[in-house]
C-alpha cells in the first residue's frame, strides 16, 4: 500500500510518499515502512516577526509551498513522470478541481500547471490531517487532498494530527534522506500495547491510555494553555524568539551548566499538582512568570536572572507532568506496558531524559520520536494512515465532498 500523505495543521507544509506492506503487520503494528519521498518546509522563521503562528501568513505559505513540496516528494520517489498534451487531464475534471479550489485560487492555477506536465503517480490513496489545527492552514490542505484525489481517482482518509503525533514516537532514530536515497525500509519501534502516551504540543496537553491501535481513552488534559503555548508565551515575556520552547530549554541548559545555586525568590508555583483529578493547568503558572520577571525588572535582575527564571519553570512544568503520570498509572484497570512521549514539546531534553528515568522506575518501556519527527512531519500522519487503513480497511475512506478542516477534532471521535 502506498500513501500519499499531506500535513497543513500549522506552520509547516509536509509531503511524504510512503510504502508498506501486508505482510510486515504483526497484529497491532507494522514492523517496517519505506519512505519514498518526504519533505517539509518549516514557516517558523516567517512567523518568529509576529511572535507567534499569524493565520493569514500560514495559508498564504502552504499555498506557495504545497505543489513544490508535491513536485519534490514525487521526484524522490522517482514518481514524477512527464506527460504529453494529449495525455492532460480531462476538462470536466478542471471545472471539478476550480469548485473544489474556488477559495485558494492560486493554488488551483500553480496545481493546474502541475497537470499540464505530470501524470498520475503509481499511489493507492491520499491522506490528509484534517485537524485539530488551525483552520486557515487546515482548510488548503484539506481542498489540495481533495482535488488530487479527484483529478487521480484516488480514494482519500483523514488523519487526526494527535493520533499522528503517538505514531511518531514509533520511528527509530534514523537518517530519513538515506533512508529515502538507499531506497531502504524503516524497522519500526516495537511498541507493547497497553500505552500510555504523553502528548504535549502547542495545542495540545493529554494523557492518553491506547489498549490497542485506535482505541484512544483520553484519562487527562490542560483545561487552559497547552505545555508549548506555555513555553511560547514565557518565552515571549523573557524577550525570547518563537518558537519558544527550545528558546527556553537553552536558557535553562546554561543555568544548569553553570553550577549556579537558583536564588530563593526565584520558585513558581506547581498548579494543580496536589488535584486527584489527571487534568493541567498551565495559564497561572505563566502570570507567575509574569509577575516575577515584573519584580525582577523592578529590581534590574531580570537580565541576570533569566536563565534560572527560565530553569525554574521547566522544572516547575516537570514537576506537574510527572506527578500526573504517576497517578494516571496507578489509576489504570489494565497496567499499561510502555510509555510514549510526543508531539512538539517532545523534543525537549530535560523532560525526555526525566520521562525515560520515570519509565525505567515503572518498568515501562519508553518511546520517543526522533528528534526530527517530534514537530509536526508528514511522516507521522503517514504511519497513522497506514495502520488506520489496515485496521478500518476501506472504512477509512471518506467521500471526497464530506471531507473538512476539522479544527477541533479530538482524538478517538470518527
Ligand atoms: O507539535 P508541534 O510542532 O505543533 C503543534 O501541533 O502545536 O508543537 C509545537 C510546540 C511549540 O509550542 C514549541 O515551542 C514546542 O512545541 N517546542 C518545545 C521544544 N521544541 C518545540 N517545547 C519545549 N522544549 C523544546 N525543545
Ligand atoms: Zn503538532
Amino acid at each position: 500500500m502506498r500513501i500519499l500523505n499531506i500535513e497543513s495543521t500549522c506552520d509547516e507544509t509536509a509531503i511524504s510518499i510512503t510504502e508498506t506492506n501486508e505482510s510486515d503487520w504483526g497484529g497491532a503494528q507494522f514492523s517496517k515502512i519505506k519512505i519514498l519521498g518526504d519533505t517539509l518546509n518549516s514557516q517558523a522563521a516567517l512567523h518568529a516577526e509576529f511572535g507567534g503562528v499569524y493565520p493569514s501568513l500560514a495559508k498564504r505559505e502552504h499555498i506557495k509551498n504545497l505543489v513544490p513540496a508535491l513536485e519534490f516528494a514525487l521526484a524522490q520517489a522517482r514518481m514524477l513522470y512527464r506527460i504529453s498534451p494529449e495525455q492532460k487531464i480531462e476538462k470536466e475534471k478542471i471545472a471539478e478541481l476550480a469548485k473544489i479550489l474556488e477559495r485558494e485560487k492560486e493554488l488551483f492555477a500553480r496545481l493546474i500547471l502541475f497537470f499540464a506536465q505530470y501524470g498520475r503517480p503509481n499511489i493507492d490513496a491520499i491522506s490528509i490531517v484534517s485537524g485539530p489545527g488551525l483552520a486557515p492552514a487546515l482548510w488548503v490542505g484539506v481542498n489540495f487532498a481533495r482535488a488530487l484525489a479527484m483529478a487521480w481517482d484516488l480514494p482519500i482518509l483523514e488523519v487526526n494530527h494527535m493520533e499522528g503525533h503517538i505514531y511518531s514516537s514509533f520511528f527509530p532514530d534514523f537518517d530519513i534522506d538515506s533512508a529515502i536515497k538507499n531506497e531502504e525500509e524503516v524497522t519500526l519501534n516495537k511498541i507493547q500495547y497497553p500505552a500510555l502516551t504523553l502528548l504535549l504540543s502547542g495545542g495540545h496537553t493529554e494523557i492518553v491510555y491506547i489498549k490497542e491501535p485506535l482505541n484512544y481513552k483520553k484519562l487527562g488534559q490542560t483545561l487552559d494553555d497547552a505545555v508549548g503555548e506555555a513555553y511560547d508565551k514565557v518565552a515571549r515575556l523573557l524577550g525570547l524568539s518563537y518558537p519558544g520552547g527550545p528558546e527556553i530549554s537553552r536558557l535553562s541548559d546554561n543555568f544548569e551548566k553553570s553550577g549556579r545555586k537558583k536564588p530563593e525568590d526565584i520558585k513558581l508555583p506547581r498548579p494543580k499538582i496536589q488535584d486527584y483529578d489527571l487534568d493541567f493547568s498551565f495559564s497561572g503558572l505563566k502570570t507567575a512568570v509574569l509577575r516575577l520577571a515584573q519584580k525582577l525588572e523592578e529590581e534590574k535582575r531580570l537580565e541576570k536572572e533569566k536563565e534560572a527564571v527560565a530553569y525554574e519553570f521547566e522544572l516547575a512544568v516537570q514537576d506537574v507532568i510527572l506527578t500526573k503520570l504517576k497517578k494516571a498509572l496507578e489509576a489504570l484497570e489494565e497496567p499499561a506496558k510502555s510509555l510514549l512521549f510526543a508531539g512538539g514539546v517532545s523534543a525537549n531534553r530535560r523532560l525526555r531524559d526525566a520521562l525515560e528515568k520515570f519509565a525505567k522506575e515503572n518498568k515501562l518501556s519508553f518511546f520517543k520520536p526522533p528528534l526530527k519527527l517530534s514537530g509536526d512531519n508528514a511522516l507521522m500522519s503517514a504511519l497513522a494512515a497506514h495502520i488506520r487503513l489496515k485496521v478500518l480497511n476501506s472504512k477509512a475512506y471518506r467521500n471526497i465532498e464530506d471531507i473538512e478542516a476539522r479544527s477541533n477534532w479530538a482524538l478517538g471521535e470518527d
